[in-house]
């Protein structure tokens, strides 16, 4: 059911189309464009090929990853070779000095996941964010050198590439040397960011980035990282102990002294990245294999699917009101359990298989009532302000052509991270020690509250919502997905599926389709600009909905096999995401 709100996205995007000699090069690929006339790469966003596809957040670090798989390497050889030019060509969110999750299914339907999350540094400790009177000092786990945790990308990526590479390591990180050194021209939207965080990039750093400059940065200009190029060598001669030993560890350390941060040698040599169970459920005949703790993404999504399974979502349409309310009600109390149970496995015990009963699943909607909306206060106690800020993750999906699937989030947490860049090392570290619970009850930056489950303890990962996922219908695979977004992420991944699985939307649709997100607290229904229907805001209010307005929610980036074998890539069009397949 095409409605009115997929109509205005598509219709603004259309008003973006031009440029068409530029899209016969890609002749056999449908495509949508955002703002082509100023970004200085063409942007495609929907794309079918019959081969292989990759979609991430930027056109070069896509064309990276084709490359690999066209010269013969597999899903994971181009999803590492995605990674490492993100953190280059997409500085607020591609990282080597942050954390994500990997998710697998291999063409023999093996499946595994990866767990390269930050740790928080040996000296960090419950209270480490709270003042004398034990309340959150305002910042402290957000911004500068206190929020960093201690960074996993280098050895998650290494680790995937052990078990699973077929190319040599070497040529997979070469790309994105070769970015940093020469540079790229920056995009808008990019600029738009890297000209709002002027202030705190000076403020938070002792030597002044390559991100720095006098005048506003415009589309276009070149944007050249030699120290960046540097580390990235020192990561390919010499693997891990190119980024955890020597002298990238070195400015690493020296970098935390001149700023007051705790990271030590020490740390970053106990860092290790873990190989886990994913999280595999079924709705209907659909198999879903998604991220375990310390992400909160795989258990909360099978959540929410196995509370809606029940109800007629498909019979009640698309941003129908009963299918709105029944969706909110699941997320309500799916959040709620996040807060309360929801940490890193190895420190705390968390009731994973509790969580996912069928009984206890089917308890949990005892109290929905399809025409009232339940209080937040009655699920769980308390109530809260929030100002969410901006937020920034990035995801990348693959598909090679043997069938090997990547789904893989990763982060540095907000936009650019801490904001701090490691001195004459040229890359961003992250600000992830926030997604901690400083203080019981109190909400972090994407108004998510924890408690016990996940408050700090020294080598602890902070508890995560990116949610990595792959989803085979009959046994066969058929879509993989995942965005940015923070505490929106698990919410977005759960709309997407069900608009392809009960609203029978295409895949490009589905992604471009309007959102919305409740997270138990606030109490509050968020709902994209002009998303939804006066209409049907106004019954939901009439259930005791409180409705509130986002630019935008989560950032979609999706592959779905269709019916004919063809691999069909989308990205969000919110963003400047590039699908690219062969
Ligand atoms: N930093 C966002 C997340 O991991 O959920």
């Amino acid at each position: 059911m095409l409605n009115k709100n997929i109509f205005i996205r598509l219709k603004n995007s259309l008003f973006y189309i031009s440029i068409f000699s530029t899209l016969l090069f890609y002749a056999c690929q449908s495509s949508v464009q955002e703002l082509p006339q100023t970004h200085p790469y063409p942007v495609i966003q929907d794309a079918t090929s019959s081969n292989a596809m990759a979609v991430s957040a930027h056109p070069l670090a896509t064309r990276v990853g084709l490359s690999v798989l066209k010269k013969g390497g597999n899903a994971i050889d181009a999803t590492i070779a995605i990674q490492f030019a993100l953190a280059v060509v997409y500085p607020r969110a591609g990282n080597i000095g942050g954390g994500g999750f990997m998710v697998i299914r291999t063409d023999e339907g093996e499946y595994a996941s990866l767990d390269y999350r930050e740790k928080a540094p040996k000296l960090g400790s419950r209270d480490m964010y709270l003042n004398s009177e034990k309340n959150v000092i305002p910042n402290l786990s957000r911004i500068g050198h206190l929020a960093v945790g201690v960074p996993g990308t280098v050895d998650g990526l290494l680790k995937a590439h052990a078990k699973y590479g077929q190319l040599a390591f070497a040529d997979l990180i070469q790309p994105a040397i070769d970015l940093a050194a020469n540079g790229y021209k920056l995009s808008p939207k990019e600029v738009n960011r890297l000209n709002k965080t002027q202030e705190d990039f000076r403020k938070h750093n002792t030597k002044m980035p390559v991100f720095v400059k006098e005048k506003p940065w415009q589309v276009g200009d070149l944007l050249v990282q030699q120290d960046l190029a540097q580390t990235l060598t020192l990561i390919r001669d010499q693997g891990r102990a190119g980024f955890y030993e020597g002298s990238t560890a070195d400015k690493i350390v020296a970098e935390m002294e001149a700023g007051k941060g705790i990271i030590s040698h020490e740390d970053l040599l106990a860092y290790e990245s873990k190989w886990r169970t994913p999280i595999i459920g079924d709705y209907k005949n659909y198999t879903i294999i998604s991220m375990p703790p310390p992400s909160s993404g795989g258990i909360a999504l099978m959540q929410l699917l196995k509370l809606v399974e029940p109800y007629p979502l498909s019979k009640d349409g698309f941003h129908s009101v009963d299918a709105i309310h029944t969706m909110v009600e699941a997320e309500r109390r799916v959040y709620a359990d996040r807060a309360k149970h929801l940490g890193d496995i190895d420190f705390y015990p968390v009731p994973q298989d509790s969580l996912l009963e069928d009984a206890y699943l089917l308890d949990r909607m005892a109290d929905f009532s399809r025409d009232t909306a339940t209080k937040s206060e009655s699920v769980a106690a308390g109530a809260f302000e929030v100002a969410m800020e901006s937020f920034e993750t990035t995801h990348t999906s693959v598909v090679d052509k043997d069938g090997n699937a990547v789904a893989v989030t990763t982060t540095l947490n907000g936009n650019y991270g801490s904001k701090v860049v490691v001195s004459d090392a040229g890359f961003l570290l992250n600000n992830e020690m926030d997604d901690f619970s400083a203080k019981p009850g109190v909400p972090n930056m994407y108004g998510l509250i924890g408690n016990e489950a996940n408050a700090i303890q020294p080598g602890k990962r902070m508890l995560s919502s990116m949610t990595p996922t792959i989803i085979e219908k009959d046994g066969q695979l058929h879509l993989v997905l995942g965005a940015p977004g923070g505490s929106t992420i698990i919410t977005a991944v759960f709309q997407v599926f069900l608009n392809v699985a009960e609203f029978n939307m295409s895949l490009e649709e589905a992604v471009w389709a309007s959102r919305f997100h409740h997270q138990w607290l606030p109490d509050q229904i968020m709902y994209e600009k002009d998303g939804l229907d006066n209409v049907v805001k106004k019954a939901l209010e009439d259930k005791g909905h409180t409705l509130n307005e986002r630019a935008y929610l989560a950032l979609i980036k999706a592959i779905q096999v269709l019916p004919n074998g063809d691999l069909q890539g989308v990205g969000d069009n919110r963003s400047e995401d590039h699908a690219e397949g062969y």
